[in-house]
């Protein structure tokens, strides 16, 4: 495997952003998989909702659907976490995450089962968290800032929710990989997390370049 960069974490830890700059700074191509699950949600939604329609709509994905800028909203991603826990969904969506991880050269990719089940031997495993407190007011001054009239208790509890779900779910559940690293976000600033997600990459890289030398 190239030099894949795996970043798990969950709802609002600064994982997207954190991944974002990493594939920047190793000019890797970047794949947000919470994309899929939350384009996934909203067309079974709009499709009148329920088990079988997520299922559908997560074959019928394409790439388009994920420009939608819907996919950023708070209902959005309650729907993406009800569908994730989905196994036929989580298998439709498994090859096109596969093949990102696989591109030449490298890739970076964020969600909640990267190190674990679709990239499980990258070279570099960050799990990215922070505090559910911390977590909502960092998506709450999002969600202020896209215009969603929202409280900061409601994204609390919505945070928590998710936690939950996705951490309790028995198809890939939210898990931090035995070989990944730990960043607490909680008492960082974007820039500190940034520098600290980086310097276990580099560490990460230089092992990965001896054991490919050796
Ligand atoms: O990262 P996010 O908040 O955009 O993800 C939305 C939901 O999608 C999340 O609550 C759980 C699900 N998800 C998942 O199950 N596996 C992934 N690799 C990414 C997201």
């Amino acid at each position: 495997m190239d030099f894949v960069i795996a970043v798990d974490g969950p709802a609002a830890s600064g994982k997207g952003t954190v991944a974002g700059r990493l594939a920047e700074l190793y000019a890797l191509p970047y794949l947000d998989t919470g994309l899929l699950y939350r384009a996934v949600g909203v067309a079974a939604e709009r499709a009148g909702g329920g088990e079988s329609a997520a299922i559908a709509a997560a074959r019928a994905l394409k790439a388009e659907a994920l420009e939608d800028p819907d996919l950023r909203t708070r209902s959005a991603g309650e729907l993406a976490s009800q569908i994730a826990a989905i196994p036929e969904v989580r298998a439709a969506l498994f090859s096109f995450q596969q093949r990102f991880a696989a591109t030449v050269g490298g890739a970076v990719l964020d969600g909640r089962d990267i190190g674990t089940v679709i990239a499980p031997l990258a070279p570099a495993k960050l799990f990215v968290t922070a505090s559910a407190e911390i977590r909502a007011e960092r998506r709450w001054k999002q969600l202020s800032g896209q215009g969603e009239a929202v409280e900061l208790a409601e994204v609390l509890a919505d945070i928590r929710r998710r936690d939950e779900r996705d951490s309790g779910r028995a198809s890939a559940p939210l898990i931090q990989a035995a070989d990944a690293v730990l960043l607490d976000t909680s008492d960082l600033g974007i820039s500190q997390a940034v520098d600290a997600a980086r310097r276990i990459v580099e560490a990460a890289r230089s092992r990965w370049e001896t054991s490919r030398s050796g």
